[in-house]
């Protein structure tokens, strides 16, 4: 299971179609994000091992199971931090990393300003948050970086992505599953995603200009 996961869900097109209107004001915004997290998480955590683990019901005792790794949520400052309290909420152990990094607006490379990854004693399985994925160049330094920690198991979620970001990403990491709600086709002369929803992270903040 590796490359691009394109999530078919009734639920996924119903709340991307209300994320993408350009009326729909910023709450939300925030939680149809919140939403689209959750089914994004929902299929990208399919596969996760389990351990035994004895539990006792108030009837009896039973072999139940528990998640067998150690898992970091990684989000993309700012509009990642949309998608982290429903991932926190589904793996509640989770560790949580920022990275900071905004697109310069006149290359569209990504200018990293925060990153507290640690060096050493790296996690299982770490998921990147960012809701757009355009050039893929700001979830590329956040692979690397996962990588330069030793993280063997990167797993990416995004709501949308272009067409020649995934088709970067396959090329340069055909280890690295990414999920994603859309699949779109462009990128304009700014490199936005087209038809996309705009710029998530101001939708998210409310910070429109
Ligand atoms: C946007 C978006 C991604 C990035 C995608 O962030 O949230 O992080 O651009 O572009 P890329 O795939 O070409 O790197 P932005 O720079 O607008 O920062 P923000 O989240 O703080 O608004």
């Amino acid at each position: 299971m590796t490359g691009v996961h394109l999530i078919h869900h009734p639920l996924v097109e119903h709340h991307l179609t209300i994320l993408r209107e350009k009326s729909t004001h910023p709450s939300l915004f925030r939680q149809q994000t919140h939403r689209l997290a959750t089914l994004l998480a929902s299929a990208a955590t399919a596969d996760l091992p389990l351990r035994p683990l004895n539990v006792q019901t108030p009837l009896c005792q039973i072999e139940g199971q528990t998640l067998a790794v150690r898992i970091a949520i990684v989000p993309i400052l700012r509009a990642g931090l949309g998608l982290v309290e429903p991932l926190q909420e589904l793996l509640p152990d989770a560790e949580v990393w920022h990275l900071g990094m905004y697109r310069d607006e006149k290359t569209a490379q990504p200018i990293e300003y925060y990153c507290k990854l640690p060096d050493q004693d790296p996690c299982d399985v770490g998921f990147v948050l960012d809701p757009m994925l355009a050039t893929g160049g700001s979830v590329v330094s956040a692979i690397e970086a996962l990588q330069r920690w030793g993280c063997g198991d990167i797993r990416v979620l995004s709501v949308i992505a272009s067409q020649p970001g995934v088709d970067r990403l396959n090329r340069d990491f055909p280890e690295v599953n990414i999920f994603v709600a859309a699949i779109d086709p462009i990128l304009n002369d700014q490199k936005f995603i087209v038809p996309g929803l705009g710029d998530a992270g101001d939708r998210i903040f409310n910070t429109m200009r």
